[in-house]
């Protein structure tokens, strides 16, 4: 039985999240309509979702000791994990010593900190079909992964990165050097390790949102929202749309695949199951044990967002994973490097039938920063997908 408390009171039920992006914002928002007492954590002052929650601290996540520090300060409930980048060692003895539940658990955060782990427990663990892969620790071990076997096209990424950052594509013998470098320029802590897949020359990718729930008898219930189709441009999400067509035998595969890595990293929440799916074959690819970023199009399709399922899920509350209505997501890009930015034409995006915005409110701009999103919902994914980059395009970042 779950039991919530009145926020800002010696009874309140308190969640801690740490990284407070655009989907950190999302999950404070949907804890604080049941109530939570929210704390933002993350690394610079006036992050999204510091900005919607009843108190905002600033730390170095990775540094192990100021994160035990604020743990045992706020004594939270739950410590939700909402980036990769976190000292997860010292979660995982936190958490063995009883000080505090970590979401969906601190194994599952030090698993999928970082490439390697959850790449081994897919591939050597679970026996999943993913793409060849090597780690490699120089430029020459990178050349004699692809020697002996991995080949051309292969791709190469930092161990430690995200949204794309470091990763590169290597076609012939040439590019080696370059994606060598550029992955030790975009590596988030550069220790040098990358890891080089084969290509899977896929049909499509989708994220299957997988959530795993408390039941009505107190035992855990797996459900799945409906595939997530999107498009990545050098491996950061621009679009994407739900529901994605899919084979039978392909969703079916999908599934069976998202059900055994999430029944291994266990816990409660939703996680954003990446797979690459060409005719009948399903790749795993990775999995966040989190909401997934191509997943804000939830928030015009489902009845309830992944954001919402995620909040309901770790509070041991019941969800709903059911498709309301087709939809569409298209992200915005600062396109310009400053602080306090201004959006031009959201009036005009907002007169597309059917759209919505979500502004962020990152208090620094650049270029490729995703400074916000436009969704769209439709009768058909094809007009959803039209109207939502039509309703982005028409917002325009610029220098105040
Ligand atoms: N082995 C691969 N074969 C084909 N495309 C890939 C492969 N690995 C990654 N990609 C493409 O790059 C994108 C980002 O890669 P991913 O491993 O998900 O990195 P990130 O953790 O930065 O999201 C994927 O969504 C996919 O479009
Ligand atoms: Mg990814």
């Amino acid at each position: 039985m779950t039991t919530l408390g009145t926020p800002l009171s010696p009874h309140a039920t308190k969640v801690m999240l740490l990284g407070s992006g655009e989907l950190g914002k999302e999950v404070l928002i949907a804890l604080q309509r049941l109530g939570v007492e929210t704390i933002a954590v993350d690394r610079y002052d006036n992050a999204p979702g510091q900005q919607v929650a009843h108190h905002a601290r600033t730390i170095t996540m990775s540094d192990p000791a100021q994160l035990k520090a604020l743990i045992e300060a706020e004594r939270p409930h739950l410590v939700v994990p909402e980036i990769e980048a976190i000292a997860t060692p010292m979660l995982e003895e936190l958490e063995a010593a009883g000080t505090v539940r970590v979401i969906p658990t601190a194994r599952a955060a030090r698993l999928t900190m970082d490439r390697e782990g959850i790449r081994v427990l897919a591939a050597e663990t679970l026996g999943l079909p993913t793409s060849p892969y090597k780690f490699c620790n120089s430029l020459e071990e990178l050349q004699a992964a692809i020697d002996a076997g991995i080949g051309y096209p292969c791709i190469v990424k930092p161990v430690m990165s995200s949204s794309g950052k470091g990763q590169s594509k290597i076609d012939v013998p040439e590019d080696v050097q370059k994606a060598w470098d550029y992955a030790m320029a975009g590596g988030r802590v550069s220790h040098g390790r990358v890891i080089v897949e084969g290509f899977i020359d896929f049909d499509y990718e989708i994220t299957q949102l997988t959530v795993r729930s408390v039941g009505a008898e107190g035992q855990i219930v797996t459900s799945f929202c409906d595939p997530i189709g999107h498009v990545q441009v050098s491996g950061d999400y621009v679009e994407s749309w739900q529901p994605h067509p899919m084979h039978p035998a392909a969703l079916e595969k999908s599934r069976q695949i998202a059900k055994a890595v999430t029944d291994n990293l266990g816990g409660q929440g939703l996680f954003g199951v990446e797979l690459f799916v060409k005719g009948e074959n399903v790749w795993f690819s990775e999995v966040s044990p989190r909401p997934h970023d191509t997943g804000l199009v939830t928030l015009c399709t489902q009845h309830q967002s992944e954001f919402e399922l995620h909040a309901r899920a770790i509070l041991g509350l019941p969800v709903d994973t059911r498709l309301r209505n087709p939809g569409a997501s298209a992200v915005i890009y600062g396109g310009v490097e400053a602080q306090g930015i201004v959006f031009d034409g959201v009036e005009e995006a907002l007169r597309v039938p059917g759209t919505d915005l979500r502004l962020f409110g990152k208090p620094e701009s650049f270029v490729k920063r995703r400074m916000g999103v436009a969704l769209a919902r439709a009768e058909d994914v094809d007009t959803a997908r039209h109207n939502a980059k039509l309703a982005a395009g028409k917002v325009t970042p610029r220098k105040a």
